[in-house]
């Protein structure tokens, strides 16, 4: 049976799905509580926050809430002095979670290994002494080039703990786009794997490394270290390269926890803006750890029987938030799957949830709308009885996926949190909780202590049923310091509507207030959740010998949200054949990783474009699908 009733104020269509009775009862937050937050955060909002700050441990406390003597470079809590390594793990081993898992891992082949809150505590002590004995120290950048590996947890909470910083690569980038990033991070030490399972087969992963490091490439790199997954064959260098297991075998199962002061940085993380240059967001050890423990217990209503799966990648701000810091600052189980959800067959991750009774299973909408196709015979022949929410992010959810998730996977009981947030964001933004009433489609309300508006672009508020610019007017703990090495682009952010902090999403509100977001305003790409700018791919066309211009455009693709479709400008004499076609299509893959899928490449005489000479891609894109997104798109000068 649905639950569902339809409100006054609404549209007959906008269906409204209420929480069980249960759930409200047992909620973190009840409804009379989430008033009084909202209602605090209004008048009090570092009050807010920093009762959130007080539930965490701090080796000194802060002085202030907030510093926004020097804006947009705001400061939280300084004066405070932590480590959140120390709050994800050794916290947890003076309480009843010593014992607790803290972390299941299942490899694709059916492969597990499980650690305790213990366990994980000792090998992160022993690699966080490794890395000490390689010579990485405080302040180091460390790039992680890994797949889902319990090691990959490892290695980014040791840096951690030693006060360097990790910058993790999704495996799915190139070796060029991985020494992109190695080389503007000037990473001292790489850690990856020798290959991992992923589809039935076995990749290669450090031989991408050794790629990326070739020659003098990347030169700052002075030790790799290799963690052994697969047995396939690798080549190590001597004196620079050295297995995790050698290495982790001859430390000690303590390792000093460095000591932060709370705005120095805990990581980087690359992500596509408008231009071809990646940007590296930069977070922070104390304001970060305030914003995501604070939202994910709260928002995910953890309890300490949860098992929390989030199914992403710890290569995406996603894994770090919300499959590492996040999980384990909440003291939870946390749940990852090396694999690919149709392996060996469309019910993967169903049999996951059985297996280790899942109550909490975070995704993102790209794999629902796959595993929808395949049917619920796939759904049915597993016990789901144990999931308690679910949860969503990366891209906009249909209402039918998320009906279908909601019926199917949460048996018309469990909601269907949908969580809007971002890189720079670093925790959930606007998001409902599960005592919230939910309108399928949409992320509903802002956060308590986040000040979210939609707005024009002088920044008001516009009237409910308009589209306009999400915003964000107050600082939020959890937002990214900086950007690595590149204040001007930092300060973009805040420049486009004053006063308020702009990443590029059109949204509109409904008469209720509630938030429905419909993509970006900007010129990057949501592929399967995953940002992919269209000027890096513009770039990269560009580098092929045959090509005198491109211009790439996002289009609708059923599976992935978007695809990026490139117009291709060849030069004179080139043939404009599918000869050309494969060879731009494997160039693309070699520049940038299998993460940029190309749906299509069309040939073109000549590209749209202004009287000053910049591209048009919205005159592609509406050529191309008919529309445009709100009245609002393309925020470049046309002049
Ligand atoms: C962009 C941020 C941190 C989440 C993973 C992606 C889109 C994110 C939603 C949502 C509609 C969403 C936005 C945003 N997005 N969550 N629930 N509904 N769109 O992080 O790579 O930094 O991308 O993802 O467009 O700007 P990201």
């Amino acid at each position: 049976m649905d639950r569902f009733e339809t409100l006054d104020s609404l549209l007959q269509e906008e269906r409204v799905f209420r929480p069980l009775p249960q759930l409200v009862i047992e909620a973190n937050v009840n409804p009379q509580e989430l008033g009084a937050a909202r209602r605090q955060s209004e008048y009090d909002p570092l009050g807010y926050w920093e009762e959130a700050a007080d539930e965490l441990d701090w080796f000194k406390r802060w002085d202030r809430v907030l510093d926004d003597s020097r804006k947009p470079f705001y400061r939280w809590f300084p004066g405070a002095r932590c480590n959140i390594v120390y709050n994800c793990l050794d916290r947890h081993i003076e309480t009843a979670n010593k014992n607790k898992l803290a972390l299941i891992w299942e490899g694709e082949p059916g492969d597990s290994r499980k650690y305790t809150y213990f366990e994980l505590y000792r090998e992160v002590n022993r690699f966080a002494n490794a890395l000490r004995t390689l010579g990485v120290q405080k302040g180091d950048r460390v790039v992680v080039y890994m797949p889902p590996l319990p090691e990959t947890v490892v290695a980014m909470l040791a840096a951690a703990k030693i006060g360097a910083v990790h910058s993790v690569v999704f495996a799915g980038f190139s070796a060029k786009a991985l020494r992109q990033r190695i080389n503007d991070a000037q990473a001292k030490a790489v850690i990856t794997a020798d290959g991992f399972y992923r589809n039935g087969q076995v990749l290669r992963l450090k031989d991408t490394v050794d790629e990326a490091l070739v020659g003098a490439c990347a030169d700052c790199v002075e030790s790799m270290v290799v963690v052994r997954r697969t047995k396939v064959g690798v080549d190590m260098v001597d004196g620079r390269d050295f297995w995790y297991e050698d290495l982790v075998r001859q430390e000690r199962n303590t390792a000093p926890t460095e000591v932060m002061e709370a705005h120095e940085p805990l990581f980087l993380m690359y992500t596509s803006g408008t231009t071809g240059k990646p940007k590296g967001i930069v977070h922070c050890h104390g304001g970060y750890m305030v914003g995501v423990h604070r939202t994910l217990t709260t928002v995910f209503d953890v309890k300490p029987t949860d098992i929390f799966w989030c199914t992403a990648d710890p290569g995406w701000v996603t894994g770090h938030s919300a499959v590492v810091y996040g999980p384990l600052l909440a003291g939870t189980t946390t749940v990852i799957y090396e694999g690919h959800p149709n392996y060996p067959q469309a019910d993967r991750l169903w049999n996951i949830v059985a297996k280790y009774g899942i109550s909490i299973f975070y995704t993102v909408p790209t794999v629902i709308r796959m595993l929808m196709r395949f049917g619920v015979q796939h759904t049915k022949r597993h016990d789901l009885s144990s999931l308690r929410l679910l949860g969503s992010v990366g891209e906009p959810i249909s209402p039918e996926a998320w009906t279908w998730l909601y019926k199917n996977i949460g048996r018309s009981e469990c909601p269907v949190i949908d969580t809007w947030w971002q890189t720079e964001t670093g925790m959930f933004m606007i998001s409902p909780l599960p005592i919230s009433l939910l309108k399928p489609g949409s992320v509903t309300k802002p956060l308590p202590g986040v000040k979210a508006d939609v707005v024009d672009r002088e920044g008001n508020s516009v009237e409910p049923g308009k589209g306009g610019l999400l915003v964000i007017r107050e600082p939020w703990p959890a937002m990214m310091t900086g950007l690595w090495n590149d204040e001007d682009r930092y300060r973009e952010y805040f420049e486009k509507v004053p006063g308020c902090y702009f990443a590029g999403d059109v949204a509109r509100r409904d008469e209720d207030g509630y938030i429905w977001i419909q993509g970006r305003a900007d010129d990057v790409i949501n592929i399967a959740g995953h940002r992919v700018g269209s000027a890096e791919l513009e770039a990269a066309f560009g580098a092929h010998r045959n090509v005198t211009e491109a211009a790439v455009i996002g289009v609708p693709d059923t599976i992935k949200g978007e695809a990026a479709k490139a117009f291709v400008v060849v030069r004179s004499g080139a043939e404009e054949d599918d000869e050309l076609i494969k060879d731009l299509k494997r160039h693309i893959r070699n520049e940038l990783g299998p993460v940029a899928v190309l749906k299509s490449i069309e040939f073109r005489r000549k590209l749209p474009k202004t009287r000053s000479g910049k591209i048009m891609r919205r005159v592609l894109k509406a050529e191309e699908t008919g529309t445009e997104i709100g009245d609002l798109t393309g925020m470049e000068d046309d002049s």
